[in-house]
């Protein structure tokens, strides 16, 4: 018996809120959209009832235009900031007014894999929910077809305080109807989390969508952060891939159809955001045009969704390797040295093992198995030296931000395999 796994376990039963799994206790007390999807596919290891459950209970918070939100609100709890009065959403079980990376698909598959015989009339619900997702996707978020799906809000991209952000956010004004009243910092040392600046943003957008009743078109016209994203476009195909592999396999033909014309108009869109000279793949800031040039993890997860050209594949693998030299524990979610790179803070630098995961899967993807294992193997061994951290500073490996963490468990389950 591996110790790890068997701690790993404990860790999700820890987590347990009744089918449901929490992030960490008290940091995050409610279901997290995609932390749910990542925690499926490890349960799909060795308890596809349990995991075919987390993915049910997300769908209870999915809304009627098809959106499941990031948050759902199963349960109260005073320890986290903003809660469901701040959200204001009128769904019958409480839950935020945004989304989260659609990881859903991805798990579905898996778990339906893993489930065997009788899995298909479990899996059906589920399926539908997340084709209904993948249409609000394509309608709500590219409403001009472009294939890039857009985002309204940092939390969206999961990658809350990312520099990617960066030029984008600093047009978003400080001012908030909501009092701002920061709950993560009494969890979790404020240097490993976004500033206050951040956050009267974040709350500021919250604000205007609420006022907006939460209505997509409305938001479009008023949103005043809209990024085309190149990781979360990224997600969705991949997720869009297995989704078009459940509708074939259940018969559904018209249904493939419409998945694969989703999928090729991403396809096609990705490619297009290819940048030679960085070496990677860039968003697009829809209200400045503009590229987003920040070097972050996102401009290399299109390595998930995309069978690249070996002149590409190679060269997102040259400039991740540049990235990691010299690191404890890869990949870093901003490039090493540059201005914005503070190793330990939340998305501006640290290593996430779900971010891993995803490249690990896209470098096996593109022909670049050996690159992949070495990132397994450094995921594997920053998580059994420091034990299950939300993340790692990747200069000294230290675990950071919240501990007993379910994604990093969960990827820890998935990656042993
Ligand atoms: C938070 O509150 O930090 C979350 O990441 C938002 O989803």
């Amino acid at each position: 018996m591996n110790l790890h796994i068997d701690h790993a376990k404990r860790i999700l039963v820890a987590n347990d809120r009744g089918g449901y799994t929490v992030p960490t206790d008290r940091l995050y007390p409610f279901q997290w959209n995609w932390d749910s999807a990542f925690v499926a596919m490890g349960f799909a290891l060795y308890d596809i009832d349990r995991a075919y459950r987390e993915l049910e209970r997300l769908t209870e918070g999915q809304w009627a235009d098809g959106m499941i939100p990031h948050i759902v609100f199963h349960q109260p709890s005073d320890t986290y900031f903003p809660g469901p009065d701040v959200w204001r959403t009128k769904h019958t079980i409480p839950t935020s007014g945004i989304t989260q990376p659609p990881v859903f698909a991805i798990a579905l598959r898996k778990v339906h894999e893993r489930a065997g015989k009788h899995a298909e009339a479990r899996t059906l619900p589920l399926y539908e929910a997340a084709l209904k997702w993948h249409r609000w996707w394509y309608s709500a978020r590219d409403p001009e077809r472009t294939g890039l799906v857009a985002l309204h809000h940092p939390w969206e991209s999961g990658s809350d305080n990312s520099p990617a952000w960066d030029v984008a956010l600093a047009r978003v004004p400080t001012t908030t109807v909501t009092p701002v009243m920061r709950k993560d910092t009494g969890h979790v040392n404020a240097d490993m989390r976004p500033r206050d600046e951040d956050y009267k943003r974040f709350i500021h957008l919250l604000d205007t969508y609420a006022a907006c009743g939460w209505n997509p078109a409305k938001q479009w016209e008023e949103a005043p952060f809209k990024i085309a994203e190149i990781q979360t476009t990224a997600i969705l195909l991949k997720a869009g891939e297995d989704l078009e592999h459940l509708a074939r396999l259940f018969g559904r033909t018209e249904d493939a159809t419409e998945i694969a014309d989703f999928n090729d108009r991403s396809r096609r869109a990705m490619l297009a955001q290819w940048r030679p000279a960085l070496r990677r793949f860039v968003s697009r800031d829809l209200i400045s045009g503009e590229d987003v040039q920040a070097a972050t993890q996102a401009g290399f997860i299109p390595l998930l969704s995309l069978d690249l050209d070996k002149d590409i594949a190679d060269a997102l693998v040259t400039e991740m390797k540049t990235w990691s030299k010299g690191l404890k524990v890869a990949f870093p979610t901003t490039k090493p040295g540059v201005g914005s790179w503070e190793p330990k803070r939340y998305w501006r630098g640290p290593a996430w093992a779900i971010i891993n995961w995803l490249l690990i899967d896209g470098l096996q993807r593109n022909g670049h198995p050996d690159a992949g294992e070495e990132l397994r193997m450094s995921t594997i061994a920053a998580i059994e030296t420091e034990g299950f951290a939300e993340y790692f500073d990747p200069v000294t490996g230290e675990g950071c931000g919240g501990l007993g963490f379910s994604w990093t468990a969960a990827a820890y389950i998935w990656l042993m395999r």
